[in-house]
């Protein structure tokens, strides 16, 4: 569903990503782990199409993301630190707004509301103004977004920096419960634990190339530690 096909990125003499090679399949959490400036942000934007590669390709369901801009777009649900919300509009009026921008059919009311319960959202949140919303809260106005646009691609940039282990333990779950119905989840973290956790695979970045890749199911979290260190300390 996601495929980086000799995906590189510079600026001028400066190169963020050295041909990258990654494939995300339908169900699979795809977790990219990497020291600050090691890559992992430039990979979600050149999936994104806010930026240009400078060689390679991102292709998402078979379509390159720069020759398909629009319908790579639809496939996609990206969730980053802070989602960005309408501050004065409430949660189910910020999902209404952002499902119409979406180009997607229009959705019920009623349908909304059932995905932002999905999402954990407390129900007498739904009508309350986002500016008071948590953090925590906005990331979950976030998946209910992905999951109303039917997004078969989620990406995500370091969801997690910040929620206190309760709300990331709850944002874990809503990835499983997409990984479940079939979408392809790359997410960038800093979280060791939790991208054992929750990925069914890792990849390791380091100076714009993917130094380590593994399944989740065979590492143990102290080998996992241990490898990351290694490959940072080289
Ligand atoms: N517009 C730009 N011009 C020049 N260099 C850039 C630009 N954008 C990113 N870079 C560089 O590319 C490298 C990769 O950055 P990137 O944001 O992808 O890292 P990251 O893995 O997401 O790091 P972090 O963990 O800090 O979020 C960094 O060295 C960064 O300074
Ligand atoms: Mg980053």
């Amino acid at each position: 569903m996601l495929q980086a096909i000799g995906l590189r990125k510079t600026y001028g003499d400066f190169v963020a990503l050295h041909g990258l090679d990654l494939e995300v399949g339908p169900g699979e959490i795809f977790c990219l782990l990497g020291a600050n400036g090691a890559g992992k942000t430039t990979t979600i934007q050149l999936f994104l199409g806010f930026i240009e590669p400078s060689a390679g390709r991102a292709v998402i369901g078979g379509l390159d993301v720069r020759t398909h801009a629009l319908e790579t777009k639809r496939l996609l649900a990206y969730i980053p630190e802070n989602v960005m919300l309408y501050p004065h509009l409430s949660g189910l009026e910020n999902l209404r707004y952002f499902q119409a921008l979406s180009g997607g059919a229009a959705v019920a009311d009623e349908v909304l509301l059932s995905l932002l319960a999905k999402a954990g959202l407390p129900e007498a949140a739904t009508h309350r103004r986002v500016g008071a919303y948590s953090k925590g809260m906005r990331q979950k106005v976030g998946i209910a977004m992905a999951m109303a646009k039917h997004a078969r691609a989620l990406l995500l940039d370091e969801p997690t920096s910040g929620l206190d282990p309760k709300a990331s333990n709850e944002f874990s779950q809503l990835l499983e419960t997409l990984k479940g119905e079939g979408v392809a989840i790359l997410m960038a973290t800093h979280d060791i634990f939790r991208s054992k956790e929750v990925g069914t695979h890792i990849g390791m970045m380091k100076h714009g190339q993917l130094v380590a890749r593994m399944s989740a199911d065979d590492v143990s979290h102290t080998d996992l530690e241990r490898i990351y260190l290694q490959h940072m300390h080289d």
